[in-house]
């Protein structure tokens, strides 16, 4: 029997709808044998090497836990404390990686990295957040969704804030799901249409007021005005995001159903009040948890493919 083909999770249009069916139904599964101190090792003697370029929190917790739940292990490098800080081909440390490992998650800076990663890998390569793009999380984001409010399909997320990594994986997934995004941001951080990948651009509305965002929307979310590797703009940005702040105005005058979601770290009083992250609309903590959950469906499907 012949080994099925590799697939890569690079970024979020790398599944179909069907896959995304799959996997959370799968997340749900796993969450609740999980919830309940049920094993599900499906993964015994399975290594997943993790190469983390930027700082994490919750990417590596929900990685490492997840992989060693599942009955494997891993391997944790950064570029400090490895040969990619030294200026080893990322290619050659493709090679090498991948023929000691089952799986490969990294963060990193540029997405052409983590694609010459993969095309050079002999196994599965996850994307763990790039400057363009941060699947795992938006996985994770409409896992929460689905389990607060059910099938996405023909709602509204309103983002606010930055043209991001983030707003990138959000407009990917509402071409594939079928679901509306309002778009505001300042003027300069823009989406830029052909770094998002997009197929047609008919999934998005953009919106000069971020308030006009909000209205109507079934979700509203954010993230930081600074991402990793902007460091150097913190001070303009800070400036030209101000007005760029979900607050309760902007909460009122979405559906009152609505949810608020942010990956994290947030900056209270920054890109979101206080009232708002800590109040009765944000399920940020469930987002957070549910990392561990749809990633180790992801880590199973990406091994073994779908399962009864
Ligand atoms: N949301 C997210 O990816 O968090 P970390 O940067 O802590 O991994
Ligand atoms: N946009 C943020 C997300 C952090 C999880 C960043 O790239 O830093």
């Amino acid at each position: 029997m012949s080994a099925p083909p590799i697939r890569h999770y690079l970024q979020f249009s790398d599944f179909d709808a069907d896959d995304y069916a799959y996997l959370f139904a799968r997340a749900a599964l796993i969450k609740k044998k999980f919830k309940a101190y049920e094993r599900h090792q499906p993964l015994v003697d399975r290594t997943m090497a993790m190469i983390f370029e930027k700082a994490s929190t919750r990417t590596r917790v929900s990685f490492e836990t997840g992989m060693y739940q599942l009955g494997g292990s891993v391997v944790h490098l950064t570029t400090g404390d490895s040969q990619l800080g030294r200026a080893e081909p990322i290619e050659d440390s493709a090679k090498v990686i991948s023929r000691m490992v089952d799986l490969v998650m990294i963060r990193t800076f540029e997405q052409t990295k983590i694609d010459a990663f993969a095309a050079h890998s002999r196994v599965p390569v996850i994307n763990g957040l790039t400057n363009e793009f941060h699947p795992c999380q938006i996985l994770a984001d409409l896992f929460t969704f689905i389990e607060h409010r059910g099938s996405i399909q023909g709602k509204t997320v309103a983002w606010v804030g930055d043209g991001n990594n983030m707003a990138n994986t959000w407009l990917q997934a509402s071409e594939i799901l079928g679901f509306k995004v309002h778009v505001s941001t300042p003027s300069g951080y823009e989406v830029d249409q052909s770094v998002a990948g997009l197929r047609s651009g008919d999934s998005y509305r953009v919106f000069k007021d971020p308030m006009e965002a909000c209205r109507g929307a079934d979700l509203v979310t954010t993230d930081v005005w600074t991402s990793m590797g902007y460091e150097a703009e913190n001070e303009t940005r800070r400036e030209a995001f101000a007005d760029w702040c979900v607050d309760e105005d902007m909460m009122r005058v979405a559906r009152p159903d609505a949810l608020f979601m942010h990956c994290l770290p947030a900056h209270r009083g920054e890109e979101v009040t206080a009232e708002v992250i800590d109040g009765p609309q944000s399920v940020v903590w469930d987002e957070a948890e549910n990392r561990l959950h749809a990633q180790k469906a992801l880590m199973e499907f990406l091994l073994l493919g779908r399962l009864a």
